[in-house]
């Protein structure tokens, strides 16, 4: 049966390069309940008391670990403060140390995308028989027996309305990523107060990981228009207010629409997912360790250009959301998707972050066998066009 409803905008107008389809199934799931806005982080302590949790969990990294007060939890208080960023096996093994001792009946993840992580994967393996190696992959976990909420304090991962943890394997310098609707928080508070403390850097870097969580799902080969007015709304939100938050942390208003984009890029995680942009920038933070949000920074345009030809219209509307001038020249869309995040102070050249020359190819076969994300790019990815990505970001 065709499409009966007109299409609600010219940028996910069915035609050339438009993935979505408004009859194809999407399974939805979002926390319980969401908190956004200013002095929401007072839900906490209202959701710990209400259900008389005696024994809070926190896990978070030592930034926020040294401010956990915020959090008003009531019972002992345990806080695990050793999330390193982008953690790895044993920094979550650690934090399943101190969680197995502490006996939680809450786990609160207090931080960026990095504590969130830890804090899903703690909450549904402190207790029960299962091991990491056990749950990696899609639905493998059992069950959850403790309490989850999410306070995010970057604008960025969006891991406080999803389902996924990401940790690194360091035998292999992977990602392993697992998926559960058991990680679903039971609470996420959205407080933009608590990321005014970002530095500039960290701000621009994770602001591109939301617009790049929004844009890749938006143009993936499993887009979806339930899915696709927040990556839209994600990406205008990015292109009108991560410059101000870069240039005065203090701008409220800022924030407060990074913090939103942050959440959309979150919604767009969970049913649809990223691409090849995720794909291509893992290797970047699992074998050179550059944060996330700067790894799919250097590599946004790169990919968002390769993918221009399958996704031409929707390429097109992500510019225009952004701000860029519409084109639907791909060499156009790399100038203009290069200059959005090189003006906002990031360093976009791999050679200046650290990575050597000799390690483009192994980066190449690593980012080339990341299949769950390659799989649902608009344009298929070979391995050696993704060395030609890493070869002209040198
Ligand atoms: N689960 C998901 O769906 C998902 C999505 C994207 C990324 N990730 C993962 O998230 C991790 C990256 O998260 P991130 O980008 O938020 O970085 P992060 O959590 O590693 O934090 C970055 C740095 O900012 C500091 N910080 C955090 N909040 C601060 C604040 N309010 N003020 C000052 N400093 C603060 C931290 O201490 C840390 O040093 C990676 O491991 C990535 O793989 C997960
Ligand atoms: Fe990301």
């Amino acid at each position: 049966m065709p499409n009966a409803l007109p299409p609600a905008r010219r940028a996910g107008e069915p035609g050339k390069g438009t993935m979505t389809s408004l009859s194809a199934p999407i399974e939805i799931i979002r926390p319980e309940v969401i908190e956004f806005g200013s002095g929401t982080i007072a839900a906490v302590a209202r959701f710990a008391r209400g259900k008389g949790v005696r024994r809070p969990l926190v896990v978070a990294d030592a930034f926020n670990a040294a401010r956990v007060d915020l959090l008003a939890l009531p019972g002992e208080v345990t806080v695990f403060g050793e999330v390193k960023p982008e953690p790895d096996v044993p920094n979550l093994e650690k934090a399943l140390g101190v969680a197995r001792a502490a006996r939680p009946d809450l786990v609160v993840g207090f931080g960026g995308g990095s504590a969130m992580d830890l804090a899903k994967l703690v909450a549904v393996l402190c207790t029960g028989e299962q091991k990491l190696a056990d749950v990696v992959g899609p639905d493998k976990v059992a069950g959850r027996s403790v309490a989850l909420v999410q306070v995010p304090t970057t604008s960025g991962t969006g891991s406080e309305g999803g389902i996924r943890a990401l940790v690194t394997d360091p035998a292999t310098r992977n990602k392993l990523a697992v998926q559960s609707r058991f990680m679903l928080a039971d609470l996420a508070v959205v407080d933009p107060d608590l990321t005014m403390s970002v530095p500039p850097q960290v701000t621009a870097a994770t602001g591109v990981d939301a617009l790049a969580h929004c844009a890749e799902a938006f143009t993936s080969r499993k887009a979806h228009p339930t899915i696709d007015l927040y990556a839209l709304e994600g990406i205008r939100l990015v292109g009108r207010y991560l410059g101000r938050a870069v240039k005065d942390g203090a701008d409220r208003e800022a924030r407060a629409a990074l913090s939103l984009a942050s959440l959309y890029g979150g919604f767009c995680l969970g049913p649809v997912n990223t691409t090849a942009g995720h794909a291509v920038a893992y290797p970047l933070g699992t074998r050179h360790h550059i944060a996330h949000g700067l790894a799919c920074a250097v590599i946004f345009p790169h990919t968002l250009a390769f993918n221009m030809p399958a996704v031409e219209a929707k390429t097109e509307a992500v510019l225009e959301a952004l701000g860029a001038p519409a084109t639907r020249n791909p060499a156009a869309a790399f100038d203009a998707a290069y200059k959005f995040c090189a003006d906002l102070g990031i360093e976009m050249k791999l050679s200046a972050l650290g990575v050597p020359a000799d390690d483009l190819g192994a980066m190449a076969d690593e980012a080339h066998a990341i299949r769950r994300l390659l799989d649902n790019n608009p344009r298929d990815l070979g391995r050696d066009a993704i060395l030609k990505m890493y070869q002209t970001a040198f």
